[in-house]
């Protein structure tokens, strides 16, 4: 079974749309550790839409499991990763008018700038990851990056409609599984996963941890965090 990464962005979401302190984030962190999240996943936007930069820093002092910085690969953020130190930065492509974050980084077609940003961070000691979707081109590029991790972009997954479509995109995500594990690559997914759809990808070969947020946030909501993260263990 992989590991589960809690992405709490949108508890701070929740906090932002009032612009106070409550809820606030480093509290769904330490509840989601207490039960059972394996690590602490948060998207510091070039935005500040819904993390700041006061929550990454005390997200890294609290929690004791790893935090994943998901971070652009521009210099302000890699500035703020050295600071912060996170066990792990993946990096993520960013657009302003996007509601989340919506393709995989094109790393092929920015391998030397992306490869740039994996050595400052390598430099301080943070594990990099390039969320890619899953396409064998994107994994032979991120290989030449230097980085040590991807993470599948499983989106595709999630949305598509109908068993067939969806089989289709987990050939996709296996596929690329495989070729990024035969580089030496070491293998993370997520985004868009819930409660129905992540056992599957759960069950694929290499995969060692998956990232997930909305689904959990939005359970939370109503059944609190405990059983919202500990019925996602159960699925997974
Ligand atoms: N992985 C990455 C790289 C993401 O950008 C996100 C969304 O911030 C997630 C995982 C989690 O996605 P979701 O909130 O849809 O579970």
């Amino acid at each position: 079974m992989p590991t589960l990464g809690v992405n709490v962005d949108h508890v701070a979401t929740i906090r932002q749309a009032r612009g106070g302190k409550e809820p606030d984030p480093v509290q769904a962190a330490v509840l989601a550790e207490l039960a059972g999240a394996h690590g602490i996943t948060a998207h510091l936007r070039e935005d500040r839409r819904h993390m700041q930069d006061r929550d990454i820093y005390l997200l890294k002092q609290t929690i004791t499991t790893h935090l994943n910085l998901e971070m652009a690969a521009t210099q302000e953020m890699t500035q703020v990763a050295i600071d912060v130190a996170p066990y792990m930065a993946t990096l993520v492509p960013e657009r302003r008018d996007e509601r989340t974050t919506e393709g995989g980084l094109a790393v092929r077609e920015k391998e030397r700038d992306i490869a740039k940003v994996v050595e400052q961070l390598h430099e301080h000691n943070i594990l990099v990851s390039l969320f890619i979707d899953p396409d064998i081109q994107q994994v032979k590029a991120a290989a030449h990056t230097g980085a040590t991790h991807i993470e599948l972009h499983t989106g595709y997954y999630a949305n598509a409609s109908g068993r067939e479509a969806q089989e289709e995109e987990v050939g996709r995500l296996q596929d690329a599984a495989i070729a990024a594990h035969k580089l030496g690559l070491r293998v993370n997914a997520g985004h868009g996963l819930n409660y129905r759809t992540t056992a599957r990808v759960a069950s694929l070969d290499h995969i060692e941890e998956l990232n997930i947020g909305h689904a959990i946030i939005a359970r939370a909501v109503l059944v609190g965090m405990d059983l919202a993260v500990r019925d996602m263990l159960a699925v997974m």
